[in-house]
């Protein structure tokens, strides 16, 4: 049998998925936890009920998706102060899928989509599946996180279509800023680039920010098509449902050049995304009836989540103030549910994992986000408290010795 070249992967799990493996039950304080059904979070006793809504039984696809639940989406945003059409709303099953509409609407084979490193791996796959190339763009860090403009302009091709931003951005917690985005909307401009912006994180700021710059970009107009993606497993902390959606955004008021090009091309996107949705009507009915009551959960959810990373940052914050050497520091974070440690370089992070695993302490090494190999690792602030605290103090007594 012959294979297409797009899944030509090494599919072998890494050493550390190895070392996990082989612990077999033995106990491991996991910082990596990324599941919010899984780690001691309080759904609403009712929250079930909706799917059981006669509704769902009536089946009646809408490409776009059901208009109540497209309707319930713009209530959302409407409460973030954002005006949003439900008409340029497209619901699908992840924002994976959301991804590979707009890779397929966008690029041919071999296309390019510019994506800002460090970053959480979740493109590589989606990019191979549709045959599009990824290019790595870095963000760099200089008493916080910012996008590097003028690296990311020399490394558009002619081949470029679009720009990914993650916002704010998973791991490093870095909101695009106004003026970043007014300058990054510019650059697109210029090259004719479409911008991909994912939000599954907006709603969860740790430190004060500017609400400008931790707006969405859906209350950004820009002179590009932009497209926002976001969905129910961060929002709702539901990622079992499988709903998510993408936006298109507005583009800039009729008083600019360029506004009747721009929602022109905005236009016939969604015209195509419709065809593309069409050809798979892949959301469930049941989701999309629920939709509705399940966002008017958002608070209680998210109130929770919240409290639980912001706890878990300043018990970091903490223990690593309380280190006799400080040899272990944290990088500023905006929002999201993790930090990015600095530790010393003594040996590649993949190594150190190892070692930590081996101790019963999991974590990510910075690479796993595209990092420089030595030097980092990243923590989940959605681990339970208990275990949150016991392991930092693992991890920070561990570094200790192996300094010496
Ligand atoms: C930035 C970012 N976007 C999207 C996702 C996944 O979202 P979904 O479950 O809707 O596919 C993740 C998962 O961690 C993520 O980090």
């Amino acid at each position: 049998m012959r294979f297409s070249r797009r899944t030509d992967w090494n599919t072998e799990s890494t050493p550390l998925a190895r070392a996990l493996a082989e612990r077999r039950g033995l106990p491991v304080l996991d910082l990596t936890v990324s599941n919010p059904t899984r780690c001691g979070i309080r759904y609403p006793g009712d929250l079930l009920q909706p799917l059981a809504s006669s509704a769902s039984l009536d089946y009646d696809p809408d490409p776009r998706g059901q208009l109540r639940a497209r309707e319930a989406i713009a209530a959302y945003y409407a409460r973030r102060n954002v005006a949003l059409d439900p008409a340029r709303i497209i619901l699908t099953t992840g924002t994976s899928e959301a991804y590979s509409f707009l890779f397929r609407l966008l690029c041919d084979p071999g296309d390019e989509i510019l994506v800002p490193a460090p970053g959480y791996p979740l493109f590589d796959y989606l990019a191979d599946a549709e045959s599009v190339r990824l290019v790595m763009t870095p963000l760099v860090y200089d008493h916080g996180w910012q996008l590097d403009l003028a690296a990311l302009e020399s490394a558009i091709t002619p081949r470029t279509r679009a720009v990914i931003l993650v916002h704010p951005n998973n791991p490093t917690g870095h909101f695009t800023s106004q003026a970043e985005s007014d300058a990054l909307f510019e650059i697109c401009r210029r090259h004719g680039l479409s911008l991909i912006v994912d939000e599954v994180f907006l709603d969860y700021p740790l430190e004060a920010v500017d609400a400008a710059d931790a707006d969405s970009f859906l209350a950004r107009p820009a002179p590009v098509p932009v497209f926002v993606v976001s969905g129910i497993s961060k929002i709702l902390g539901l990622p079992q449902m499988k709903l998510a959606w993408l936006a298109v955004a507005e583009t800039t008021p009729a008083a600019v050049i360029e506004h009747s090009t721009a929602e022109a091309a905005a236009e016939a996107a969604l015209d195509r995304l419709e065809v593309l949705a069409d050809t798979f009507l892949s959301v469930g009915t049941p989701v999309q009836v629920a939709l509705p009551a399940w966002l008017a959960h958002a608070a209680a959810i998210q109130g929770q989540i919240l409290a639980r990373v912001q706890g878990n940052l300043a018990a970091l914050d903490a223990a690593i103030a309380a280190q006799p050497v400080s040899l272990v520091s944290r990088l500023r974070t905006q929002a999201g549910w993790y930090a990015i440690l600095r530790i010393p370089v003594l040996r590649p992070d993949e190594e150190t994992a190892l070692l930590l695993l081996r101790r019963g302490l999991l974590i990510h090494p910075g690479s796993f986000f595209s990092m420089p190999s030595s030097g980092w690792l990243v923590v989940s602030l959605l681990t339970p408290p208990d275990e949150f605290a016991a392991g930092v103090g693992l991890l920070l007594s561990a570094i200790a010795e192996q300094a010496q």
